[in-house]
């Protein structure tokens, strides 16, 4: 992805929908937070939804400016669209979002992975998927050369024990269009062991693309072993929901190996 993490453990999309709360999850030690997912819907008024994003991650990146001497979470966000199917103006939509974001986010992703929606359940056809993929990285590169710099864009993907192909459509399609990195969300597995067995495959499969897991974190330990199974970073959302950002603390210690004086 081209980016230095102060170290592998982050925040989920979710918990940080507007941004506002960055600030305080930087704060507490997470070493990035994933801001959204913004799901921008053509004509009831984009700009609306989008200006507390904007608003309060222009405020986060003035407080870790690099001559503040703060040094901030990097900043991903999330965008999706609601619409079904997952079309052309779907790809539209998200465009817009990351025009509006890409100043302010050091990596965006496309959220395919929210329940109940077609391009979660692969039902989104292979065609309209890699066409509105395509137009997406296109419209990301485009706002990339206008700031002069590359924007790591990353899909979100979620992966379910019984799949017949471990690698979720969406996340070949990414792969092979030239995305920085797939983030694959496990939800209800029966446990860590068979999760890490399919962070093996997907990191196997997916080589070249960064891999972030997300899904059942909620010790260090559990953070450790995704790492080791082929994870390049790992986020959090219950851990943090229920515990506050606090936790950042306890989970840090997936970073280092114990050390005992
Ligand atoms: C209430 C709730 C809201 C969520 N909202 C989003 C979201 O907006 N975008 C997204 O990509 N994932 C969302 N997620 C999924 C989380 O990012 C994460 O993938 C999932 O909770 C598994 O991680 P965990 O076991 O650490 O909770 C949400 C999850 C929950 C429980």
């Amino acid at each position: 992805m081209g980016i230095e993490f102060a170290h592998p453990v982050g925040v989920a999309a979710g918990y940080d929908r507007d941004g506002s709360r960055s600030a305080e999850l930087s704060a507490a030690g997470f070493a990035f937070v994933e801001v959204g997912t913004i799901n921008v819907t053509a004509g009831t008024g984009a700009n609306a939804m989008l200006q507390p994003v904007v608003e309060n991650l222009s405020c986060y990146r003035l407080r870790s400016a690099p001559w503040s001497g703060v040094h901030g979470a990097a900043i991903g966000v999330s965008l999706g669209s609601l619409r079904e199917p997952f079309d052309a103006v779907a790809a539209a939509e998200i465009a817009v979002g990351a025009r509006a974001l890409a100043p302010l986010a050091d990596y965006l992703v496309v959220n395919l992975s929210r329940p109940g929606s077609a391009c979660r359940d692969g039902a989104a056809g292979t065609h309209s998927l890699r066409s509105a993929l395509e137009h997406i990285r296109a419209q990301v590169d485009a706002s990339g050369r206008a700031l002069a710099r590359r924007i790591p864009l990353l899909v979100k993907v979620a992966a379910l024990p019984g799949d017949a192909d471990p690698v979720p459509e969406g996340a070949r399609l990414a792969a092979a269009l030239g995305y920085d990195g797939v983030v694959s969300a496990f939800e209800r597995w029966p446990s860590a062991e068979s999760v890490c067995d399919r962070i093996s495959t997907l990191r196997e499969r997916l080589a070249g693309t960064a891999l972030l897991a997300v899904g059942g974190v909620r010790t260090a330990e559990t953070a450790r072993r995704y790492l080791r199974a082929g994870a390049d970073l790992v986020q959090v959302y219950t851990a943090v929901a229920e515990s506050g950002p606090p936790v950042a603390y306890t989970l840090l210690a997936a970073t280092t190996p114990p050390t005992r004086t």
